[in-house]
């Protein structure tokens, strides 16, 4: 990178960096206070979406959380936190009281990312970026979502016993978005490696480790940037099919700059990897562990639909959002005061026992298309479909050329708190009679 670059780099990185190095240490003094003088209203729990055993058991914790009070307050994290379908969604939908501008995840910190934009800035940036995301324009990436799902599934196959998220998982959602980008096949696997390093932004905390996976995460998005700008100087682009060829149009016109360009490029990488990873493998793990689950599936392929929405409420590859509540924002009885930091527990929301009968079963046939896997209102995620079809893709060749789904040995899960799903899985494919 030359020293010009280095120094717009920093001035592009200063003002998220800055807003979080500022908020994340007062945020720790005043949760101090609170804990000691504040009476909140809502019931007192001292669940930690990071706790090691919790993360290890998200499920155990989300019954826990559903048999207590709506509203449940955390004193030492200073977190409240709602886990009740109807009440996520209605906090998902007050965009204008629960903030999304001190980010997402646990740690606060905002940048010009659409994700954490708030009202009349997200609207305006929300209608820019659409044009990649009609249905039109998601379509035009389906042959090519059909030859990943055909190419990784082979070689799934014709590896028994390899890690099904390395040959497949991984690879697919990232393959994808390099082409959405119009990264050329010959940039891909710096690329690969870049984004696997940057995406670990969402999920970085205050601790050492997460101080440590922030440093490397930087690394990533340094990369990334220079590469764009070189991508960008060059015009390379433009006009291009490509969701940015289609956005630097917009930006000939001055209505997006460089840096959102950049940043959008950015929030596509975090928001539609290691999502889509994550239901991905999820599917695997559930057909291993039910192959009678997966039978149904063969044996009926209209099911797909079906399956990919249970499959969505049943991993929810974002387990929870932040927010902030800009004034106080009653729930029920209790009243989250104005300032408060606001855990919209998506995973628990999915396993809503008041929504869904016999949440924790996963039922090929259920469609339970009011999940919030996909968020809710304003922000609600512009991938969506995307997702849906390469997952459709993926179920389709296994449903025809597969008959047996087995892990082998243990899976390992990411200590992950927001984004969950295997990050280890080795399975073997027994290739059904017909694909030989
Ligand atoms: C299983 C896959 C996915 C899941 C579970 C998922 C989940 C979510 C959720 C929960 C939100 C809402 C965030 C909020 O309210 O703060 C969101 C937003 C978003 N997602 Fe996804 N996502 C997935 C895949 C994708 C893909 C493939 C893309 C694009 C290539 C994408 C792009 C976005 C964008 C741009 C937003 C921000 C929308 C806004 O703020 O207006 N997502 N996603």
């Amino acid at each position: 990178m030359t020293l010009s670059q280095d120094v717009r780099f920093l001035g592009t990185m200063a003002q998220p960096l800055g807003h979080a190095a500022r908020v994340n240490t007062a945020r720790a003094f005043r949760g101090r206070w609170r804990q000691y003088r504040f009476w909140t209203g809502a019931e007192i729990t001292d669940y930690d979406p990071i706790d090691p055993a919790h993360l290890a058991q998200p499920h155990e914790a989300y019954r826990t959380l559903h048999a207590g009070g709506r509203v449940q307050y955390n004193p030492k994290l200073g977190l409240w936190i709602l886990s009740r379908l109807p009440d996520v969604r209605a906090g998902a939908r007050a965009a204008e009281t629960l903030s999304s501008s001190d980010g997402v995840t646990r740690l606060r910190m905002a940048g010009p990312l659409l994700v954490t934009m708030d009202g009349k800035r997200h609207n305006e940036m929300r209608r820019h970026v659409l044009p990649a995301f009609t249905k039109a324009a998601l379509e035009s990436w389906q042959a090519l979502i059909d030859d990943l799902a055909v190419k990784l599934v082979g070689e799934v196959l014709d590896n028994p016993g390899c890690d099904v998220m390395q040959r497949l998982a991984i690879p697919m959602p990232m393959l994808l978005i390099a082409h959405m980008l119009g990264i050329p096949d010959g940039d891909i696997d710096d690329f690969r490696r870049w984004s696997a390093a940057a995406v670990r932004a969402a999920d970085v905390d205050m601790s050492r480790r997460g101080m440590t996976s922030l440093k490397s995460s930087i690394g990533g998005i340094r990369d990334i940037y220079r590469y764009f700008r070189q991508q960008f100087a060059i015009g390379g682009l433009k006009g291009s099919d490509t969701v940015l060829g289609k956005l630097l149009s917009e930006n000939a016109s001055g209505s997006i700059n460089d840096d959102e360009l950049f940043f959008f490029a950015m929030l596509l990488l975090i928001a539609g990897n290691e999502t889509t990873t994550n239901l991905l493998g999820g599917m695997f793990d559930v057909f291993a562990e039910h192959p009678e689950k997966f039978d149904a599936l063969r044996a009926d392929h209209s099911l797909i639909p079906k399956v990919v929405e249970e499959q969505l409420r049943f991993s929810s590859p974002v387990q929870g959002l932040y927010r902030t509540a800009r004034t106080d924002y009653p729930v029920g009885p209790v009243t989250i005061p104005a300032g408060a930091r606001v855990l919209l527990s998506l995973g628990a929301a999915n396993r809503d026992p008041q929504v869904f009968d016999e949440p924790d079963e996963f039922r090929v046939d259920r469609n339970p298309t009011e999940h919030l896997a996909f968020g809710f209102g304003a922000h609600l995620c512009l991938g969506a479909q995307l997702t849906r079809m390469e997952a459709r893709a993926v179920l389709r060749e296994l449903g025809t050329r597969v008959r047996r789904i087995e892990v082998i040995g243990e899976t390992q899960w990411s200590a992950n708190s927001t984004l969950r799903g295997p990050v280890r899985m080795n399975v073997r494919l027994t290739p059904s009679v017909a694909a030989g």
